[in-house]
């Protein structure tokens, strides 16, 4: 049997574990969400990375510590490689988890392929279950598009989350119709309080602590799961539910002394924390044809920066000024 040194868990100064990279792959979308990428929003094709330089990206991360890759955006199913590229870190000796979170519009015909590649998981973002609400949301009818995408996701056994963003006034009245789902399938319905990021900043954040309150009202009460996730999301459980229930809260109940994370956007910036601006151009480093294991002691000595905390609702110069779309959620 072939068997491999493992490396001690890559830390940061404050002597997190960080074993989670998300990667985006793309800054293109071909919805425009509007607490996201608001029309007339041009994402640049000339600064994204290739393929091959994902990958090396995501071995030298690989080679330090990082187990698990999320797959992100813009939207991931767009890039022509995707299921190659996820074929390949699936490939990687030290990887563990591949995962990926898309709109779910074209999930339904990539499926098979995503299936095939080996990913384990997918997230498909959708804050509404009213076609003309969707529309309205994301500028596109294509709301039978995802919910063909979730229904093959159940049919082959591909473990599956809806993230759901309340937007004030306009879709929480759905909280019961999302909770029905989860209720009825194996699936996780994971709220995500709207943060005040990018286009976000426009919009009012509901608090999270106020979904799991209107839900035991209809339900009784939840339990909090053993079932953990890799990510900020806290899970409950209902006896009558074969799904669970996330919250993931940044607003109302910080998580970041938990954080075990790091981005690389699609233009090839190690980001270190959603929101500030600090990051390192891998782009760069890949130009001056640095080696794997040079990357490697680069990422390592970089990760060890990361700051302490988010900093939302501040004014200070070193917070993100980036959309979503831009970094990837
Ligand atoms: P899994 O549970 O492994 O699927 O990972 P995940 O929940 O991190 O994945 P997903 O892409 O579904 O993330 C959901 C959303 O949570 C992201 O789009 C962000 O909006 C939010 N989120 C994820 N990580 C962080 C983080 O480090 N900080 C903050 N503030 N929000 C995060
Ligand atoms: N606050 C919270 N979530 C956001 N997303 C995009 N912008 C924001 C924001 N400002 C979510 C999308 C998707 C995930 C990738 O990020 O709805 O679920
Ligand atoms: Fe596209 Fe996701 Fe942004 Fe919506 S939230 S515009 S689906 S990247």
């Amino acid at each position: 049997m072939e068997t491999f040194t493992t490396n001690p868990p890559l830390m940061d100064n404050m002597g997190r574990i960080i074993d989670y990279a998300r990667i985006s792959i793309t800054n293109h979308c071909n919805l425009r969400c509007c607490y996201c990428m608001p029309d007339g929003a041009q994402p640049d094709n000339t600064t994204l990375l290739k393929t091959e330089e994902i990958l090396f990206i995501c071995k030298s991360l690989s080679e330090v510590g990082i187990s698990k890759f999320k797959i992100t955006g813009g939207e991931p199913l767009l890039h022509s490689n995707v299921i190659e590229l996820i074929k390949s870190l699936k490939q990687l000796p030290l990887v563990d988890q591949v995962t990926l979170t898309t709109n779910g519009v074209l999930l339904s015909d990539k499926l098979s392929g995503l299936m095939n590649a080996g990913l384990d998981g997918v997230n498909v973002s959708l804050d509404t279950l009213r076609p003309e609400r969707y529309q309205k949301i994301t500028g596109v009818a294509a709301l039978h598009l995802v919910k063909q995408g979730i229904d093959d996701c159940l049919k082959k056994g591909m473990p599956l989350k809806l993230n759901c963003v309340f937007i004030s006034q306009f879709n929480e009245d759905e909280l019961l119709d999302f909770a029905e789902l989860a209720k009825q399938n194996i699936l996780d319905i994971r709220w995500i309080e709207m943060m005040p990021i990018g286009q976000g900043k426009r919009f009012e954040t509901i608090s999270n602590l106020q979904i799991l309150k209107r839900l035991e009202q209809q339900y009784g009460t939840f339990k909090c799961s053993e079932k953990k996730g890799n990510g900020p999301a806290v899970y409950y459980e209902h006896p009558d539910f074969m799904g669970k229930i996330g919250l993931i809260s940044p607003v109302s109940q910080c998580f970041c002394n938990t954080c075990n994370r790091v981005r690389v956007t699609a233009d090839g910036i190690l980001k270190l924390c959603l929101n500030y601006k600090l990051g390192f151009d891998l782009k760069e480093l890949l130009k001056k044809e640095i080696s794997q294991l040079e990357l490697s002691e680069e990422i390592k000595r970089m990760i060890y920066q990361k700051p302490k905390r988010h900093a939302f609702g501040m004014t200070a110069t070193k917070l993100e000024t980036r959309n979503m779309w831009q970094i990837g959620g």
